[in-house]
C-alpha cells in the first residue's frame, strides 16, 4: 500500500528492521529525557541508503537496465555497488576526488562498482551523472529516481511502528542533498492520510554550518533557492545544491518542521557522546542530535518532548575523522578516546591503568 509492487524477485539483501534504542547520556547531552535513536548505521552496508536501494535496484531490473549510475558523498555509491553486484549489473559510482570518506570508498570498490574520483565537489558529480545517464542510457539511482524516495520511507513507517503508531513529537534528521528530508514528509503524510497515526510529528532537518543552503532558505521563508560552496568534517553531507529542495520544502511546510544547521565543532562533540555512549555513528549522522540539542536550548523543542534523531551511518565508515585527535594534533571532544602508545612493560600498561582511577 504504501510502497510500489514488488517485482517477482525484489533485490533486496534483505535490509531495513533496525534497532530504536535508548541511550541515557545520549538524551542527558541532548537535554531531552524521551530521546530516542533509530540506527540506520545497522543496515546491511552501514547506512539508511540500502532501504531506497532495494527499491530502485528492483526498477532497474524490472525496466531491463544495462547498467546503473550514481553521484556520491560516499554512502549512496556503497549501497548502490552492494545492490547492483547483487542484481548482476555493472555500476557506476561518481565521487568528489579526495572528499569521500575511506570505509565508503573501499566498500564501492570491493563490491566491484566502476567507481571513478571525479576532480570537482559533489555537486559536480551529480550534474556530470545526470549529464552522462541520458546521453548513454545508464539508470539513474540518485534520489531525483523517486523509487529510492519510496524505499526511504519506511525508515518513519517502521519507526512509528515500533513507538506503536503513538507519533514523537519531533524526528530529527542530518539533511544532504534532502532526499531523505522529502522521503519523511511524504511517509508522515501518508501514514496521517492512511489513520495509521493521528497526529504530525515536527521535522527538524539538521545541516552543517559549512553547507547550510536548506538552512539559509528556511530563514528566508523559503522564498530564496540558495547554492554555497560546501565545506564541512561531515562528508556524507558536504552539498551546496540539494537536488530535492523542492520536494524537502514541501516535507517542512507539512510537518510545521524547522531546519537548522550547527557548527563542525557541535557534530563532532555529539559524535563523541553518541560513540561513548557505545553506539557510534558516523560524523553527518550526529548532526541530527547536535540540532536538538541546540533547539532544545532555544526552547523551540521541550524538554519533555518525544524526540527520535535518525542516525544514518555507521561508525566504521568515517574512521580519519577522528585522525586529528589521535595524531594529538587537535584536542578531542570531553569525551573522545585517543590511542596510548606504550613500550610492552608492565609497568606501562598500570601507568596508564593509574591514569583511568583518577578519570
Ligand atoms: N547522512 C548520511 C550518512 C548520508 O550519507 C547522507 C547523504 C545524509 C545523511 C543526507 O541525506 O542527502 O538525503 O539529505 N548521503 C548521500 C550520498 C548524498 O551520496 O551518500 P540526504
Amino acid at each position: 500500500m504504501v510502497l510500489p509492487s514488488a517485482a517477482s524477485a525484489p533485490v533486496t539483501w534483505p535490509e531495513g528492521n533496525t534497532a530504536l534504542i535508548a541511550r541515557r547520556p545520549v538524551a542527558e547531552w541532548a537535554g531531552v529525557e524521551a530521546l530516542k535513536l533509530k540506527h540506520e548505521g545497522l543496515n546491511p552496508t552501514g547506512s539508511f541508503k540500502d532501504r531506497g536501494m532495494t527499491v530502485g535496484v528492483t526498477q532497474a531490473v524490472r525496466i531491463g537496465a544495462t547498467a546503473v549510475a550514481c553521484a556520491s558523498t560516499g554512502n549512496t555509491g556503497a549501497s548502490l555497488a552492494a545492490y547492483a553486484a547483487l542484481a548482476g549489473l555493472p555500476a557506476l559510482v561518481l565521487v568528489p576526488a579526495g572528499k569521500v570518506a575511506i570505509g565508503k570508498l573501499t566498500q564501492s570498490l570491493a563490491y566491484g562498482a566502476r567507481t571513478l574520483l571525479v576532480r570537482g565537489d559533489f555537486d559536480d558529480c551529480l550534474r556530470l551523472v545526470r549529464e552522462a545517464s541520458e546521453e548513454l542510457g545508464v539508470y539513474l539511482l540518485n534520489s531525483v529516481n523517486p523509487f529510492r524516495i519510496e524505499g526511504q520511507k519506511t525508515i518513519v513507517l517502521e519507526m512509528l511502528e515500533q513507538l506503536g503508531w503513538d507519533a514523537p513529537d519531533w524526528i530529527a534528521l542530518p539533511a544532504g542533498n534532502l532526499g531523505n528530508t522529502a522521503a519523511f514528509g511524504k511517509a508522515l503524510r501518508e501514514a496521517l492520510a492512511l489513520g495509521l497515526i493521528t497526529r504530525m510529528p515536527r521535522l527538524l532537518a539538521v545541516q552543517s554550518d559549512g553547507a547550510a543552503p536548506f538552512a539559509m532558505s528556511y530563514r528566508e521563508g523559503f522564498r530564496v533557492r540558495h547554492r554555497v560552496h560546501a565545506n564541512t568534517i561531515a562528508t556524507a553531507i558536504n552539498i551546496g545544491a540539494p537536488a530535492s529542495y523542492q520536494r524537502a520544502v514541501q516535507s517542512i511546510r507539512e510537518t510545521n518542521g524547522v531546519v537548522t544547521a550547527v557548527s563542525d565543532a557541535e557534530i563532532m562533540e555529539a559524535k563523541s557522546v553518541i560513540d561513548a555512549a557505545g553506539v557510534g555513528c558516523e560524523p553527518a549522522s550526529a548532526a541530527s542530535v547536535a540540532g536538538v540539542r541546540q533547539h532544545v536550548r532555544a526552547g523551540t523543542i521541550a524538554r519533555d518532548a518525544r524526540v527520535v534523531c535518525v542516525l544514518t551511518g555507521h561508525v566504521l565508515k568515517d574512521p580519519e575523522s577522528l585522525d586529528r585527535y589521535h595524531r594529538g594534533t587537535e584536542p578531542p571532544p570531553a569525551r573522545a578516546n585517543r590511542p596510548i602508545e606504550i613500550e610492552p612493560t608492565v609497568s606501562a600498561v598500570a601507568a596508564v591503568m593509574r591514569t583511568l582511577r583518577a578519570d
